[in-house]
């Protein structure tokens, strides 16, 4: 068993760390405070191939492994959690599932300008009550020969407003439960597709979160991908890949705010010496490591799992779901390793404390994790 990242592992983590602190770090606080999506950043992002590194070099990817793509999101997510999502739904939501089941003319079309970073893709499954339960889509396509006519309405959509092209599920035969749904490719700017409110949120509040609505929007066949009733496969597939990614931020966030307490702790003074002297805080800091370090195997893990071709799916639930309580229990800590200055925005950890929280509910929750483990242990696979 080999631990050790290879130099083009190392080349790229060097690479993201310094995009992290030299560009991301500067204005984080203020687009967390004023919802300010980071549009020249997620550029940025594009031009050093961060929104489509696994996606093949001929659909303008990086043709990197998985590995690259989490050693890559941590880093990102130890500054900005808001821009590593939006780069997780784009790599992992959207041009992952485009790239494994789309025809070359969709890839043409709508997967080159994404990957490639020039515009970006967002995944549109949630719905106002279908959030956990995502076979119960409302949300139609009704079949009309050479076209379906789309109704209804979708929500908690990363990068809503701000994507170009949109995969989005919906039923098309209700009979058939979840056989009948599909998954279409949506372009901004369809008659009758509007895009909604945009969300105030807790965390990860420079990151675009819309609802989006469909009255009567006219999708060509030619955009559906797959066959006739693969929507929902199309989606769990995806989300398995998705949770990687997630789970990856969860352990950047966790990684983030654990750098900042030892910092924290070397530099403040109480009862006559450095707080890292103080047993209270060394138990702390022995606890974070130790947990981000278990974090860290299982979420290589599930990558390294997905580089072999081997079935990812509970490995990914793992990850994530470890990942995200890890990055809670974490940051948690670190304002309090803080005290009074971890509860003001200057010292960044009270934002990774907030963002933290989502990491528990996207992508299935925490309790969806359990149920894919659960029924995975019970099946004996
Ligand atoms: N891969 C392939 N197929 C799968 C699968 C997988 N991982 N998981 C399920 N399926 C298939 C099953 O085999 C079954 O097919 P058959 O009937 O042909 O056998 C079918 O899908 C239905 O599966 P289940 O009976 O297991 O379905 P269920 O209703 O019990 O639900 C669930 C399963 C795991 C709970 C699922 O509904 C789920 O994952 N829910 C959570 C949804 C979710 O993660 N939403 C997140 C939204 S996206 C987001 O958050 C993005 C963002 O903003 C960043």
């Amino acid at each position: 068993m080999d631990f050790q990242l290879s130099e083009e592992h190392l080349m790229i983590r060097e690479t993201a760390r310094n995009f992290a602190q030299n560009v991301l770090k500067k204005g984080v606080i203020e687009r967390d405070r004023d919802m300010i999506h980071p549009t020249e950043e997620v550029k940025q992002m594009g031009e050093l191939g961060f929104m489509g590194m696994m996606v093949s070099p001929e659909w303008g990817g990086g043709g990197m492994d998985a590995l690259s793509y989490v050693i890559a999101m941590e880093e990102l997510s130890k500054i900005d959690a808001s821009a590593s999502v939006i780069m997780s739904v784009n790599n992992s939501l959207y041009c992952w599932g485009l790239e494994a089941f789309g025809t070359a003319e969709q890839k043409e079309k709508y997967l080159k300008p994404v990957a490639s970073g020039q515009v970006s893709g967002a995944f549109c499954l949630s719905e106002p009550e279908a959030g956990s339960d995502a076979t119960s889509q409302r949300t139609t396509a009704e079949d009309k020969g050479d076209y379906y006519l789309l109704n209804g309405t979708k929500n908690w959509i990363t990068n809503g407003g701000k994507a170009q092209y949109y995969l989005v599920i919906a039923q098309t035969h209700p009979e058939l439960g979840h056989k009948g749904i599909n998954v279409l490719i949506v372009e901004k700017g369809m008659p009758g597709f509007e895009i909604g409110a945009k969300e105030d949120k807790l965390g990860i509040r420079a990151s675009d979160t819309h609802s989006l609505l469909f009255t009567d929007v006219k999708v060509p066949k030619a955009n559906r991908i797959g066959e006739d009733g693969f929507g929902f496969k199309f989606a769990m597939k995806t989300l398995d890949g998705g949770r990687i990614g997630i789970a990856a931020q969860a352990l950047g966030i966790a990684a983030g705010a654990y750098e900042l307490a030892v910092q924290y702790s070397k530099e403040r003074k109480a009862f006559g010496k450095e707080i890292s002297q103080h047993q209270a805080i060394q138990f702390k800091l022995a606890d974070m490591a130790t947990q981000i370090e278990a974090a860290r195997l299982l979420v290589y893990r599930s990558a390294w799992m997905k580089d072999q071709g081997l079935d990812y799916g509970t490995a990914s639930a793992m990850a994530k779901m470890y990942a995200a309580d890890v990055a809670m229990k974490v940051t948690v800590e670190a304002v309090q390793v803080h005290g009074g200055y971890g509860y003001v925005k200057e010292y960044h950890v009270e934002r990774l404390m907030r963002d933290a929280k989502i990491t528990q509910i996207y992508e299935g929750t925490n309790e969806i994790q359990r149920i894919v483990i659960g029924r995975s242990v019970l099946s004996g696979k």
